[in-house]
C-alpha cells in the first residue's frame, strides 16, 4: 500500500510510527514499524510523519507537517537530548527535567539571554522572561506570565526561575537589592505553609498564587505583591495514606529540641492530624526547618513574629488531639476525655484562652431562640461527641487558614513599594485536575482552569485573529471550541452550580441530595453536564444522580462527588468558636480573627442566615484576577511532566500528549502555521535598531526606516507582512531578521549602502512623479479654459435667443405679408377700371405692415401683440386679395372661362392618369400586403417555436436550480451534522482519553474502563448518518448483500480483481472501494506538506463536493463502456518557469472508474498506474465527477490511448 510513514494513536506512547495497510470506511489501519499488532484509527487521528523524525526543532512551527504526532515526537527527541524547552510560536513548552540540571540555569546562561529577541537563543524560560521585561519597557504596559500544567509539571519551579531572572536582570539600585532577595527568599517561607506532599508531587502547592513584581520608571525592581487563592483546607485535618499535611507541621515537630520544648511538641507520630499521613523523613524535615528559619529571617521576621507563627501551628496540632466522650446523664452532651485534657490545656495556653471557655465553645453551640422563651435569647445547645469533633476540626482549619492569610500579609509587607510604573505578574495555579474521587476543591480548580483556558483562547486565538484583521493582513481564520457554556454552567447567576450550592447552604435544612438533584434538573439537557452513570469509568456507574454529577470540561469529563460540597463551601465558623478566638488574650491570635458579622445575626426580621461562601469568594477573586490579566500583555508557559512519578529519563508519550491536548497546544499549532506570531511597532523596531545603523539612516521616519531596512535586507516577502501600525513576522523569522541586523560590521556596511541605494531610488521616483504631476496639471488647466469659453458662448446664445426669438419670428411673418403685398400689387396692376378705388386700400395696408416692422425693429414687442397684429393684417391682406381677384375675374370673364375650360380638360386628363396610377398602386399594395402577411406568419411561427424552446429551457433551468438548492440544503445539513459529529467525537475522545489516563493509574485498567462498544456504536451511527456508505444503497435494495463497510480493503480489491460472478456484489465492491479511495485522498489533501500539492490529477479535474458515491455500477464487464480521455497539465513547480512545461494526463475509464492512468511529461519519465495495483495513487473520482465527458476535445480514441500505453510498456489490463 502507501509507502509513506504515518503516526497512529497509541495508548501508552501517544503516537507510534507505521504504514497504512488498509483503507476502511471510516478508519485507516496502520501496521506499526515495531512489528506490533495493526491499529485502526479514524482518519482525523492519523497524521503524516516528518521526513526525518530524528531531527528536532526549537519552534514546533518549523515542522513540515504541523500535527500533534510530530509535535509529540519533537518533544520526545529533544527530551532524549536533555533539551527541555520548546516553542509553539510565542508559547513556551517547559518539560519537567525530573532531575537537577544546574547547568541549564546558571548565571552564565542567564546572562546569555539578556536583551535577546525570542528565537535568537535556544528556547528557555529566561528567553520568555526577558521578552516580557522588554515588552513591559517598550510598550509601557504591565505584563503577565501564565504558568499552567498538571500537578508536578514544574509550574512552581518555573515561576521561581522567572522571578530569579527578573530580579537579576533589572539591575537593582542599592536599596532595591534587599527587596529582590526578599522576593526570591519569600518562597521557602510560603511553601512551608502552603505546600504538601501529594501522590503527584512531593512539594505540591496547595494554593494558587499571583506574584507581582513591580518596577520603577527606570526599570529597577521597586517591590512585590502576592495574591493567593484557595488554600486546600481539608488537608489540615486529614490526608490519604501516601500524602502529607502541610510541610510546616512536620518541620516544626522535627525541629531542634529547644523549639519543640517551647510549644510542648513531640514527634509527628503523636498528633492525630499527622498520624494518618506518610511519615518517612525522605523530605528531610529537620534540615528544611533550618531553611525555613533562614527564609523567615531574610523576609525580615522578628523572633517574636516567628514565635507567634509557630505557636499557632503547634496549637493546631494540640487542638487536633482533643477527644470527646458522651456526657453521662444528659441527652446529647459531650465532655473532653480525661486523657486529652492535657492537650486541651496546652492548646488553650498556646492560644491564650481560658481552658473552660475552650471546652464550653467546643461542646456547645450558641443559638438564638425563635419561639418558646424570650425571643432572641441566646441559649447553648450541647453537642454530641461527633459534633464536637467536627467543631474542633472546623476551628483547626479556620485557625490555620487565617494563619496562612497572615503569612501572605507578612510576605507582602516585606517587599512594599512606594513607586510602581508597571509590573510583571506570574500566575502559578493548579492545572486541570481529576482523580478517582473529585470533590469541591477539584471543582473549583477546574472551574478556574476553564476561565484561564478561555483567556488563553481569547488572547492567542481570538485577539490574534482580530489583530490580523484590524491590521489588514488577510490571514485565514481558525475554528476553536468556545467553553463559555461550561463557565456559565458553573458561575451563572441563580442557575449556575455555585449559585445553586449557595442557595442550598442558606436553607435551614440544607441537604446535599437536594442540591445534587437541583443541579441535574436545572441543567437537564445541558451538553456539559451529565449523570455519573454515563461516565466512561466503571467505578462511577453505581453512583446515583443524588450523589454526584459529571462536568464535560474543555479537557475532558470529570465526575464530582457532592458528598462534602456543602460543608466545604461553608466558610463560616460557629459563632461561639469565632467569638472564643476573638476573646483571646493574645493580640496575635485575636488579630487572626477580626470582628465580622456573626453567622446567626439576622437580616430583615431574621429569616435568612448570613452565609460566607467559599465558592462565591473564589468566583469574585477569579473575576478580579481575570480583569487584571486582561489589562496586561500576556505570555504563556505550558509545563509538562513526562511521567506520573516524575522519574528522570522516562517519557510517557500518552501522558504528554494528553497534557498537550488539555493545554490547547494542538489548536495553537494549527493557527500558527498560517499566522505571524512575532510583531513589533514601527517605532519600536526603529528604536531597537537605530543604534546599530549610521545617523544617515537613523534620522528617517520610522515607517520609511522599516521599509528601507526590509527592502535592503532582501527578506522574502512571505516571511513578513506590513500591517497598518506594525510589522509582523512568520514564526522564527524575527530572529533571523534580528541576526542579520546584528551581524558583523562588514555586512552592516553592505546593508547601509543598499538602504541608501533604495532610498535614492525612492526619492528619484518621487521627484519624477512630482514633475509629471505638474505637467499633467497645467494641461488640465488649459483644457478646462477652452471648454469654459464654449460653455459661455452656448449660454449667452441661449439667453439671447430666448429674449429675441418672438421678434425674429414675427419679423419673418411680416416679411411674408410684405411679399403677399407684392402679389397684390401685381393684381392691382392688372386692374383697369377699379384700380383707383383699390389703390387706397393697398397703400393703407402697406403702411400698417411697414409700421409694424419698424416697431419690431426699434423695441421688443410681446408675442401676443405680434400675433394679434399679424392676425388682423393677414385677414386684411386676404380680403383685399379676394376683392381684387373678384374684380379681375369680372374684367376677364371671357378669357377666364376659356382658360378654365382648358384647365378643366387638363384636370380631367390628370384625374384619369391618376386613377390609372391609383389602380396600379392598389394592385401593387395588395401584392405587397400578401407578401407581408406570409412573412408575418413565418415570423410568428418562428417566434412561437422560439418561445416554446425558451419555456422549455426555463423549465429546465428552474428544475436544475431547484435540484441545486436541494443539493445545497442537503450538503449544508450534512455539514452541520458532520460538525456536530466532529464536536461530539472530539469531546468523546477527550473524555475517553482522560478516562484512560485515570484508568492507567489503577492496578487493573481493563476493569476500571467501561467497554467502548456503546460510544463506538454511537460514533459509527453518527458517521453513518453523515457519511453515507456505499454498502447502504445495495443493502437497501437487496438485503442479502453483506455490510461492505466492515470489509478489509484488500478483500474488496480481491473480489474486484477476481471478477466475482455475483454482478451485484461486484458492483457494490467496486463502489465501496472507490468511495474509500476518495476518503483517503481527502485525508491526504488535509494532511499535505506545507506548500505541497498531493493531487494526482490535473487541475482541469476538480474534486467532488462530498463523498457521496455515484450510482453503483451493476453492468457486467463486457457491457461497460470503455472511454479514454486526455487533458493537458502543468506541475505546480513548473508554473514559475517560463515558458511553462506542459504535460499530458491520460485516463482510461472502465465504466465509471479509472482503470489505467498515464502522465507524460517532456522532462520526466512517464508515470503509468493501473487499477488493482496503484489505486491509492490514481484518480479516485468517478467519470461523472471528473466532468471529463463534458469537456470539449478531451475524449480520445481507444487506439490512441493503447498506442501510447504500449509505447511506454504499460502492463496488460483485463476487465473484470
Ligand atoms: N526546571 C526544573 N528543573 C529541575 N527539576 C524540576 C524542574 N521543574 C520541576 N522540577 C521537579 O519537579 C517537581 C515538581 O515541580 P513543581 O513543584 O514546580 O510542580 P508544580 O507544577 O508546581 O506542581 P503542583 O501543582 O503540585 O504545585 C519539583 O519538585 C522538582 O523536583
Ligand atoms: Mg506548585
Amino acid at each position: 500500500m502507501d509507502e509513506r510513514e504515518v503516526w497512529v494513536p497509541h495508548p501508552e506512547h501517544g503516537y507510534i510510527q507505521g504504514k497504512v495497510v488498509d483503507v476502511g470506511s471510516h478508519t485507516l489501519t496502520v501496521e506499526p514499524n515495531d512489528g506490533s499488532k495493526a491499529i485502526s484509527a479514524s482518519y482525523d487521528r492519523i497524521f503524516p510523519c516528518e521526513d526525518d523524525i530524528s531531527k528536532d526543532y526549537d519552534d514546533n512551527c518549523a515542522l513540515m507537517y504541523l500535527n500533534e504526532g510530530n509535535l509529540l515526537n519533537n518533544l520526545k527527541v529533544r527530551f532524549a537530548k536533555d533539551v527541555f524547552y520548546t516553542y509553539v510560536a510565542n508559547i513556551l513548552i517547559a518539560i519537567n527535567p525530573c532531575k537537577s540540571v544546574p547547568h541549564v540555569y546558571n548565571n552564565d546562561v542567564m546572562k546569555s539571554y539578556r536583551g535577546k529577541s525570542l528565537g535568537v537563543m535556544p528556547p528557555h524560560v529566561f528567553a520568555l522572561a526577558d521578552k516580557t521585561y522588554r515588552d513591559m519597557r517598550t510598550q509601557n504596559q504591565s505584563q503577565s506570565i501564565i504558568v499552567s500544567g498538571e500537578s508536578g509539571a514544574g509550574k512552581t519551579e518555573t515561576t521561581k526561575y522567572i522571578i530569579r531572572y527578573l530580579t537579576a536582570l533589572s539591575g537593582s539600585s542599592a536599596g532595591a537589592s534587599e527587596i529582590e532577595t526578599r522576593l526570591v527568599e519569600s518562597n521557602p517561607f510560603l511553601e512551608s505553609f502552603g505546600n504538601a506532599k501529594t501522590t503527584r508531587n512531593n512539594n505540591s502547592s496547595r494554593f494558587g498564587k499571583f506574584m507581582e513584581i513591580h518596577f520603577c520608571k527606570k526599570g529597577g525592581v521597586s517591590g512585590g505583591f502576592v495574591s493567593h487563592y484557595l488554600l486546600e483546607k481539608s488537608r489540615i485535618v486529614s490526608q490519604s495514606g501516601e500524602e502529607r499535611n502541610y510541610h510546616a507541621f512536620y518541620r516544626l515537630t522535627r525541629a531542634p529540641e529547644s523549639w519543640r520544648k517551647k510549644f510542648d511538641l513531640q514527634g509527628p507520630e503523636n498528633y492525630r492530624y499527622l498520624k494518618g499521613s506518610s511519615l518517612d523523613d525522605t523530605l528531610k524535615d529537620a534540615e528544611e526547618f533550618q531553611h525555613l528559619l533562614n527564609s523567615m529571617d531574610r523576609v525580615g521576621l522578628s523572633d517574636q513574629a516567628k514565635d507567634d507563627v509557630f505557636r499557632v501551628v503547634a496549637g493546631v496540632l494540640h487542638l487536633g488531639n482533643i477527644c470527646f466522650d458522651p456526657k453521662e446523664g444528659t441527652r446529647g452532651g459531650s465532655l473532653v476525655t480525661e486523657e486529652t485534657m492535657h492537650e486541651l490545656n496546652i492548646a488553650a495556653k498556646l492560644f491564650h484562652l481560658e481552658p473552660d471557655a475552650l471546652i464550653e465553645a467546643m461542646t456547645t453551640r450558641v443559638m438564638m431562640t425563635k419561639g418558646g422563651g424570650v425571643k432572641g435569647t441566646v441559649i447553648g445547645v450541647p453537642l454530641k461527641p461527633e459534633q464536637a469533633g467536627n467543631g474542633r476540626d472546623a476551628l483547626a482549619k479556620a485557625i490555620y487558614s487565617n494563619l496562612f492569610d497572615h503569612i501572605v500579609r507578612l510576605v507582602n509587607e516585606c517587599f512594599p513599594f512606594t513607586e510602581s510604573s508597571n509590573y510583571i505578574g506570574v500566575l502559578d495555579i493548579a492545572g486541570f485536575e481529576y482523580f478517582k474521587h473529585n470533590s469541591f476543591e477539584q471543582f473549583c480548580i477546574n472551574y478556574c482552569n476553564e476561565k484561564l483556558q478561555q483567556f488563553f483562547n481569547d488572547r492567542i486565538i481570538k485577539q490574534e485573529q482580530a489583530l490580523y484583521e484590524a491590521e489588514g493582513l488577510g490571514v485565514k481564520f481558525v475554528e476553536y471550541v468556545d467553553n463559555q457554556d461550561c463557565i456559565d454552567l458553573v458561575e451563572a447567576n441563580k442557575t449556575g452550580i455555585l449559585a445553586l450550592l449557595d442557595e442550598e447552604c442558606r436553607l435551614p435544612s440544607a441537604n446535599v441530595e437536594h442540591f445534587t438533584n437541583a443541579v441535574h434538573t436545572t441543567h437537564k439537557d445541558h451538553f456539559r453536564l451529565s449523570s455519573p452513570r454515563r461516565s466512561k469509568l466503571a467505578f462511577y456507574k453505581g453512583m446515583r444522580d443524588t450523589e454526584g454529577f459529571v462536568v464535560r470540561h474543555y479537557a475532558g469529563a470529570v465526575c464530582y462527588e457532592t458528598g462534602h460540597f456543602l460543608e466545604k463551601n461553608n466558610n463560616t465558623l460557629h459563632d461561639n468558636l469565632e467569638m472564643l478566638m476573638q476573646q483571646s488574650e493574645d493580640e496575635f491570635v485575636m488579630k487572626l480573627f477580626p470582628m465580622k458579622k456573626l453567622a446567626s445575626e439576622t437580616k430583615k426580621g431574621g429569616k435568612k442566615l448570613i452565609f460566607d461562601s467559599l465558592g462565591a469568594k473564589f468566583k469574585t477573586q477569579l473575576s478580579s484576577l481575570l480583569v487584571k490579566l486582561g489589562e496586561t500583555g500576556a505570555s504563556f508557559i505550558r509545563c509538562l511532566k513526562t511521567n506520573f512519578k516524575i522519574e528522570p529519563g522516562v517519557f510517557n508519550g500518552g501522558q504528554v500528549l494528553s497534557q498537550l491536548q488539555c493545554a490547547g497546544m494542538v489548536t495553537v499549532l494549527g493557527m500558527m502555521q498560517g499566522g505571524f506570531p512575532s510583531r513589533t511597532g514601527f517605532q519600536a523596531l526603529y528604536d531597537m535598531y537605530k543604534d546599530f545603523l549610521p545617523s544617515k539612516l537613523a534620522s528617517l521616519d520610522p515607517r520609511i526606516f522599516c521599509q528601507a531596512l526590509f527592502q535592503a535586507l532582501g527578506l522574502d516577502v512571505n516571511d513578513f507582512k506590513f500591517g497598518m501600525t506594525k510589522v509582523f513576522f512568520r514564526p522564527g523569522k524575527f530572529a533571523e531578521f534580528d541576526q542579520i541586523i546584528k551581524s558583523d560590521p562588514d555586512n552592516l556596511k553592505v546593508l547601509v549602502s543598499r538602504v541608501s541605494g533604495w532610498l535614492n531610488g525612492k526619492r528619484w521616483r518621487k521627484a519624477q512623479w512630482g514633475v509629471l504631476s505638474c505637467i499633467k496639471l497645467s494641461r488640465k488647466i488649459q483644457y478646462r479654459l477652452e471648454k469654459h469659453i464654449i460653455l459661455q458662448s452656448v449660454a449667452r446664445g441661449f439667453i439671447t435667443r430666448r429674449r429675441n426669438l418672438p421678434r425674429v419670428k414675427g419679423f419673418s411673418k411680416f416679411q411674408l405679408l410684405q411679399q403677399q403685398l407684392g402679389k397684390i400689387k401685381d393684381l392691382l396692376d392688372k386692374l383697369d377700371k377699379y384700380r383707383k378705388d383699390q389703390e387706397g386700400k393697398f397703400l393703407d395696408l402697406q403702411g400698417r405692415i411697414d409700421g409694424m416692422i419698424s416697431k419690431m425693429r426699434a423695441q421688443p414687442v410681446t408675442q401676443k401683440e405680434i400675433d394679434a397684429q399679424y392676425h388682423d393684417l393677414s385677414s386684411a391682406v386676404d380680403n383685399v386679395a379676394n376683392e381684387l381677384m373678384t374684380l379681375i375675374q369680372k374684367e376677364a370673364e371671357e378669357a377666364e372661362r376659356e382658360r378654365l375650360q382648358k384647365i378643366q380638360e387638363e384636370l380631367e386628363r390628370e384625374r384619369k392618369r391618376k386613377e390609372e396610377e391609383e389602380r396600379k398602386r392598389r394592385q401593387e399594395e395588395e401584392e405587397r400586403k400578401e407578401r407581408e402577411r406570409m412573412l408575418r406568419e413565418m415570423e410568428e411561427r418562428r417566434k412561437r417555436e422560439e418561445e416554446e424552446a425558451r419555456q422549455r429551457e426555463e423549465a429546465e433551468r428552474k428544475r436544475q436550480k431547484e435540484e441545486e438548492e436541494r443539493n445545497r440544503a442537503e450538503a449544508a445539513r450534512r455539514a452541520a451534522e458532520e460538525a456536530k459529529r466532529l464536536a461530539a467525537e472530539e469531546q468523546e475522545r477527550r473524555d475517553r482519553e482522560l478516562a484512560e489516563r485515570l484508568a492507567q493509574d489503577s492496578a487493573k485498567p481493563q476493569d476500571v474502563l467501561v467497554k467502548d462498544s456503546e460510544p463506538a456504536q454511537e460514533v459509527s451511527r453518527i458517521a453513518r448518518t453523515t457519511l453515507p456508505s456505499a454498502s447502504e444503497a445495495p443493502a437497501q435494495a437487496d438485503k442479502k448483500l453483506p455490510d461492505l463497510s466492515k470489509w478489509k480493503y484488500e478483500k474488496l480489491k480481491e473480489v474486484i480483481s477476481s471478477g466475482s460472478a455475483d454482478v451485484e456484489l461486484l458492483a457494490a465492491c467496486r463502489d465501496e472501494f472507490h468511495r474509500r479511495l476518495k476518503v483517503y485522498h481527502a485525508w491526504k489533501v488535509k494532511n499535505k506538506k506545507k506548500g505541497a500539492n498531493v493531487d494526482n490529477k490535473p487541475d482541469a479535474i476538480s474534486a467532488p463536493k462530498g463523498f457521496s458515491s455515484s450510482k453503483p455500477q451493476t453492468m457486467p464487464a463486457e457491457q461497460r463502456p470503455q472511454r479514454f480521455f486526455r487533458v493537458p497539465f502543468i506541475r505546480p513547480e513548473d508554473r514559475k518557469t517560463s515558458p511553462c512545461q506542459k504535460g499530458w494526463w491520460f485516463a482510461h475509464f472502465d465504466g465509471s472508474w479509472v482503470a489505467r492512468q498515464m502522465e507524460l511529461h517532456p522532462e520526466r519519465p512517464p508515470v503509468l498506474y493501473i487499477a488493482g495495483k496503484h489505486d491509492l495513487k490514481m484518480c479516485e473520482l468517478s467519470l461523472e465527477e471528473t466532468g471529463l465527458a463534458r469537456k470539449k476535445g478531451a475524449e480520445i480514441l481507444c487506439d490512441h490511448f493503447d498506442e501510447l500505453w504500449k509505447k511506454h510498456n504499460g502492463p496488460q489490463y483485463a476487465t473484470t
